[in-house]
Formats: C-alpha cells, structure tokens, sequence
C-alpha cells in the first residue's frame, strides 16, 4: 500500500473507537487517513461523529434489505465507490460472510473487549465478569469466517477490580482499545506486520516482535 492508506470504518453505534481513530489520523505522518464511515445503523452517534469530521458517511440500513447478501451489497458498493483499501470494524453488530471477505479483498480489521480467545461473540464485558477472570482486556484482530476467531494482532491488558459492573470494566477495557487500534492500523498500513500461519509477526525486527506486540504503550509515539 503506498500513500495514505484508505481507511473506511464500518459501525452501529456509539463510534469512540472510530473517533480514536479520527484523531490519530489527524497527525499528517499517520500512514491512513479515513475517507468513509458506514453505519449499518441510522441512529449511531458515530454518524455524528463522522460529520463532525467531515467525513463522507454511508448508511446501509438493515431495515432496507430482506437478504444479508443485499445488505453486504451495498456495503462493497460503498467500499469500491469510495476507494476503501483497509476496513476496520469498530463496534459493527453483524458477522460478514466469507463472500464479503473476499469480495473486498482487502485486510479487514476488528475489535474485541476482551482477551481472545476467551468470550467471544456478545457481551464480551458480562462473560468476563461471569467467570470470574482477574484479568481482562481486548484484541484487535484481522477478521476470517469466524466470530472473533482472526489471527491476533495486538492485545492490551486491563484488571478486573473487586466491585466492578459491566459497565466499569468496559470503560476500563474501551481506554485500551483506543489505545491499540490506532496502533493495529498503523502497522497493517505500514504493511509492518506478516503472518507465520496463525501468528502475527512484526516484520524486520524478529528479535523485538514478541516483546513489540505484547508491549504496545512502548511503541506508541
Ligand atoms: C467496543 O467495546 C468494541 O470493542 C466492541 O464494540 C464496542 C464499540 O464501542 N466491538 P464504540 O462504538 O467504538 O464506542
């Protein structure tokens, strides 16, 4: 990828990760910058957001589309339109198809509240808290056929304090991820990172990438 990378974001709702991501690309030697953001929902704040921004944004109602395929669709035609090379799903409610994966044909990115693969799927937060784990925390990961099964590419780690609600702990878990998405996309823009099976390496420094990709606050400029 060379230039500013094209960065679409694809949402449903409240859009802090989107907004971290807005501001992260307002730095000029940032490698994206995001040129779309589309909203399965009409009434997502990240819409606002986006405005704010003066950012082109889509909506592809769901309320529209009888089919899946229909709705993913007009997701690609509003990809393609607006020359989108890397997607990042920010808090997007729905599992896209393997035939939207490959249709795009670019790295698709998400995030998820916790540490995977433990509580995959819904109410990440409330899984955690149910099985009584110490720590929790959350993954940026690139996105396959499964739900929030894609090799991982950054985790952050955050305690879970006696006392804490749903609610506390995913506003623990939501300061982190607005920390290392930025950082995922950065590296995937930069084509910084290659995969050895599964495993996401940072490319050219072996020696670091361990210590890099469990270490992320040490790379942040
Ligand atoms: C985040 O917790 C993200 O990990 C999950 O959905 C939430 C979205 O939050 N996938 P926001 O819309 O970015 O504020």
């Amino acid at each position: 990828m060379s230039g500013r990378v094209r960065v679409g974001v694809l949402v449903s709702g409240n859009g802090t990760n989107l907004q971290a991501l807005i501001d992260v690309s307002r730095a000029p030697d940032y490698p994206a910058r995001i040129t779309l953001v589309l909203s399965n929902n009409p009434a997502a704040y990240a819409l606002e957001r986006a405005r704010q921004a003066q950012i082109p944004a889509v909506v592809v109602d769901q309320a529209r589309f009888a089919l899946r395929e229909q709705l993913e669709q007009a997701l690609l035609d509003a990809l393609r339109e607006h020359e989108v090379q890397l997607l990042c799903l920010a808090g997007f409610m729905r599992i896209l198809s393997p035939g939207f994966l490959s249709s795009f044909g670019g790295p698709v990115l998400n995030i998820h509240p916790a540490l995977l693969p433990s509580f995959p799927g819904l109410h990440a937060q409330r899984q955690a808290l149910e099985h009584g784990v110490k720590i929790s925390g959350c993954t940026v990961h690139l996105v396959d056929a499964g739900t929030d099964t894609g090799p991982i590419i950054v985790q952050a780690a955050v305690p879970v304090l006696p006392g804490d609600d749903e609610a506390s702990l995913a506003a623990r878990i939501l300061r982190e991820e607005h920390r290392i998405y930025p950082l995922a996309v950065r590296w995937v823009a930069e084509e910084a990172i290659g995969l050895r099976g599964r495993v996401v390496q940072l490319k050219g420094v072996p020696e670091l990438s361990d210590h890099a990709l469990r270490n992320p606050g040490k790379l942040v400029p």
